[in-house]
């Protein structure tokens, strides 16, 4: 799986954030700069993800070859994205690059913010986080983890917020497809209120939604 490097302005569109709540949770955040950008905004920002237990230089090379990965996952299904929200390409690729380099910067200097876990079970107390963002793993890798993994792992990601949780996209990645399993995992989640709301982000064709969790 890529470890990809979304900027905090991405995260803004494709969660319709506005102000952010003092303690945040990036899972699994991967390269991206969000964290560290939020925390320059005062926030107690946190990033898990797996692929922190690499050693700095693998993570380092591994974000660094993911860039030009996705972008070719986006060649390959040219006509599943749509550039309204980017520009061009290129102002896409700049983006990436930005957020690389930002994050590899701040995890080099506060690697504290930087947390190795792996969903379904994250190493946070219950409620740490107001809120838990989620951006391209659920639905995302829908071919990779089934069914029950997203059961689990949207529990989990309840768990460890105080109050709310947003996961985007809610299609699959390359073509976009949706995720058939996905309207009875919204049934099942107990004690939860859940609705699919529309955000100002699109970028695979349709995918302009995002699930909004909160308890
Ligand atoms: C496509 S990247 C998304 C990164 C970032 N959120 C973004 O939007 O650019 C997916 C990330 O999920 C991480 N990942 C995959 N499976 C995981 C798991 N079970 N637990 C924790 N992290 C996982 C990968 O290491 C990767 O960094």
């Amino acid at each position: 799986m890529l470890v990809t490097s979304r900027s905090y302005a991405e995260y803004e569109a494709m969660f319709d954030l506005s102000e952010l709540p003092e303690s945040v949770l990036d899972c699994c955040a991967g390269g991206s700069s969000f964290t560290a950008e939020a925390t320059v905004r005062g926030v107690d920002a946190v990033a898990v993800d797996s692929a922190y237990e690499l050693p700095a230089p693998e993570l380092v090379d591994t974000v660094r070859r993911s860039l030009p990965v996705g972008s070719s996952i986006v060649d390959e299904h040219a006509g599943s994205f749509v550039w309204h929200w980017y520009g061009s390409p290129d102002r896409r690729d700049e983006m990436r690059i930005e957020a690389a380099d930002r994050f590899l910067q701040d995890i080099s200097v506060a690697p504290e913010r930087y947390v190795a876990g792996t969903l379904p079970e994250l190493p946070f107390a219950d409620g740490r986080f107001e809120l838990v963002l989620c951006s391209h793993l659920l639905f995302t890798w829908a071919d990779k983890y089934d069914r029950a993994w997203h059961a689990a792992a949207l529990r989990e990601l309840v768990r460890v917020s105080r109050s709310e949780v947003r996961i985007f996209p809610l299609v699959r990645q390359g073509a976009g497809e949706p995720v058939g399993f996905l309207p009875e995992l919204l049934e099942e989640l107990e004690g939860v209120s859940t609705e699919i709301r529309k955000v100002p982000y699109e970028f695979q064709v349709g995918a302009d939604q995002m699930l909004v969790i909160q308890h």
